[in-house]
């Protein structure tokens, strides 16, 4: 397999497997290349749902997929899709986040397979919290190592939050009051295969931190996330047919932009079940 970096920070394109197939020492190569590039991009698979589950569960066995119904006939694989007459309406991941970050052990990696995919527009950003936090100057690293992130899925997933996703013709999600638990990680967590040190972060469910104000909080947050979401720690993708993009949830955010209305957009993701995030 070929593996050629994307941007100078992360994101990387490997060329010459057939992920179906992908076993030994080979998928040794690729998930250490996925560990170290953050995201890689492979392209023209085509994959099936069935094969997108086998290989799935050779990364390891699936993550828990809360809020989201899946597909009755593969319960790992959830269908993102919003219709070409949904508009500019409200789209599934379309906020800075990390995913599920809010349960006690967050999923390691997410797969996500291009089924259907606008002519343009609809591109996924991705950022990498590990040059996020590497560009802070030391004193601020230090002072973010001591502290412990609040996170919830209240904001997102709460029972208030049901109208927004019901709008949403093509995906079911159901709030419940289960949203509104909180997890506490690590501000600064080592990565557990790489043992570099990550901003364990995002906005969408990182609502309070351990020992602040209200307003000290909301000020660090809303810092982290500018600081972050910064465009020079960025890859953005842009869908073409075939597509499969993976990513490691602990070393990096992503969006899915909003901007492809009167086309529609599919993609299949699973989730790779992860371990609870360990501090640096
Ligand atoms: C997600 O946040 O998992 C979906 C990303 C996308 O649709 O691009």
């Amino acid at each position: 397999m070929s593996i050629t970096p994307v941007t100078g920070v992360l994101g990387a394109e490997i060329r010459d497997v057939r992920l179906a197939d992908l076993a030994g020492s080979e998928l040794e190569t690729f998930r250490a290349a996925l560990c170290e590039h953050e995201v890689v991009v492979v392209r023209d698979q085509f994959i099936s749902p069935a094969h997108q589950s086998t290989f799935s569960r050779r990364l390891g066995p699936s993550g828990e997929t809360p809020f989201v119904v899946t597909m009755p006939e593969h319960p790992d694989i959830i269908k993102v899709v919003k219709e070409a007459d949904e508009g500019a309406a409200f789209n599934f991941g379309g906020a800075w986040h990390s995913d599920f970050s809010f349960q006690p052990e967050p999923p390691s990696f997410t797969i996500l397979a291009a089924v259907d995919v606008p002519p343009w527009g609809g591109d996924t950003v991705f950022t990498s919290m590990t040059a996020a936090l590497s560009a802070l100057d030391a004193a601020t690293r230090e002072r973010l190592s001591s502290l412990t992130a609040v996170h919830t899925a209240r904001d997102a997933y709460s029972r208030k939050m049901q109208p927004l996703h019901s709008g949403m013709r093509g995906m079911t999600i159901v709030c419940d009051d289960s949203a509104n638990d909180e997890f506490r990680h690590p501000m600064v967590c080592r990565h557990p295969e790489t043992g570099k040190n990550v901003l364990f972060f995002n906005r969408a469910y990182v609502r309070d931190i351990e020992g602040m104000t209200h307003d000290e909080a909301q000020a660090l947050i809303s810092f982290l996330h500018h600081h972050s979401t910064d465009a020079r720690f960025t890859y953005r993708h842009r869908w073409l047919p075939g597509d499969v993009v993976i990513w490691d949830n602990r070393s990096t955010q992503h969006l899915a932009v909003n901007d492809y209305g009167g086309f529609r957009r599919e993609l299949h993701r699973t989730t790779i079940a992860g371990s609870r995030p360990v501090a640096a």
